[in-house]
C-alpha cells in the first residue's frame, strides 16, 4: 500500500464533510470527496457523484473499487426531510432511505474488499443523535439508526482483518442542513439550544475531530461503537 493513506468522504464539498476533509489533509491523509459541488480546496480529489442517482453513484463506485489505496471511508452525505407519520409520503421516505443508507451499503460494499486485502481500514457512518426518536424524522431517524447498526455488523464481519467500523451520531451541528431545518429565530431551534447542556450548537469541526480520531492510530481497538458528539444533548434531561 502506498505511503499515503487515503480516505474517501462523502458530500466533503460543505458542512461536516467539508470540515472532515480538511482536518484529514491537515494530518497527512489524502482525501477523495464524492459530492454534486466542488469541494472548497483544490486539494481535495473530487469524484464528480450524485448520490441519489442509482446507476450514476454505481458507475462511481465500479471506478472506486479498483483502488489498492484507500485506508478509510467516511459515509457522511446525508439528507433530511422533515414530514409527520400522519402524512406518509412514499417518495419522500424512499428518497430518504435510499440516500442515507443504501448508498451507504452500496458504496461501503465497493470499498470494503480492498481494505480487506491490505488487511487494515475504517470505516466511519456519520449517523445522528436523532435516532434516539424526534418528531418528523420517521425516515430520518431510522436511515441513521440503520448506519449505526450496519457498523455493528460490520465490526462483526470485519473485525479479523484489522478493519474498525464506527458510528458518529451527532447532535445539533451548525451546517447547511441544520439551519434549513432550523431557521434563525425559530422556536425549534431554540428548544434544540435549551436542551444543550455545552450552551452551544456543534461546529463541523467537533465532528471532524472525532473522524480524524477514529482513523488515528490511537483508535485501533475501538470498533461496533456509536459515539455521540452532542455537547451532552442525546441525554435527555433538560440541564439546570
Ligand atoms: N448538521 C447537523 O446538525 C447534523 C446532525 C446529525 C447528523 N448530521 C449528519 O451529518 C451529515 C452531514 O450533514 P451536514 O449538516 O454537514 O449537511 P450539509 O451541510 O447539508 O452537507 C451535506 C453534504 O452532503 C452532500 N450531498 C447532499 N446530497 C447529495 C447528493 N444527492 N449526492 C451527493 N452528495 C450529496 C452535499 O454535497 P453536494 O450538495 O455538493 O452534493 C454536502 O457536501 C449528514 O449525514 C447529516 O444527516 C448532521
Amino acid at each position: 500500500m502506498p505511503d499515503k493513506k487515503m480516505v474517501i468522504v462523502t458530500g466533503g464539498s460543505r458542512g461536516i464533510g467539508a470540515a472532515t476533509c480538511e482536518k484529514l489533509l491537515f494530518q497527512g491523509y489524502g482525501v477523495i470527496s464524492l459530492s454534486r459541488t466542488e469541494p472548497p480546496s483544490t486539494d481535495i480529489l473530487h469524484l464528480p457523484c450524485d448520490l441519489t442517482d442509482t446507476d450514476g453513484r454505481r458507475a462511481v463506485f465500479e471506478n472506486l473499487c479498483k483502488r489498492d489505496d484507500v485506508f478509510g471511508l467516511v459515509n457522511n452525505a446525508g439528507i433530511a426531510t422533515p414530514n409527520l407519520i400522519a402524512e406518509f409520503d412514499h417518495q419522500l421516505y424512499a428518497g430518504v432511505m435510499d440516500m442515507n443508507t443504501t448508498s451507504v451499503a452500496e458504496l461501503s460494499a465497493a470499498i470494503i474488499p480492498s481494505l480487506i486485502k491490505n488487511k487494515q481500514g475504517r470505516v466511519v457512518n456519520i449517523s445522528s443523535e436523532l435516532i434516539l426518536g424526534f418528531a418528523t424524522r420517521t425516515a430520518y431517524s431510522a436511515s441513521k439508526a440503520a448506519v449505526a447498526s450496519f457498523a455493528r455488523t460490520w465490526a462483526l464481519e470485519l473485525g479479523k482483518y484489522n478493519i474498525c467500523c464506527n458510528a458518529i451520531a451527532p447532535g445539533p451541528v451548525e451546517t447547511e442542513l441544520f439551519v434549513k431545518n432550523n431557521p434563525p429565530g425559530s422556536a425549534i431551534r431554540q428548544q434544540k439550544l435549551d436542551k444543550i447542556p455545552l450552551g452551544r450548537f456543534g461546529r463541523a469541526e467537533d465532528v471532524a475531530g472525532m473522524v480524524a480520531f477514529l482513523m488515528s492510530d490511537e483508535a485501533s481497538f475501538i470498533t461496533g461503537q456509536t459515539l455521540y458528539v452532542c455537547g451532552g444533548s442525546s441525554l435527555g434531561s433538560v440541564p439546570v
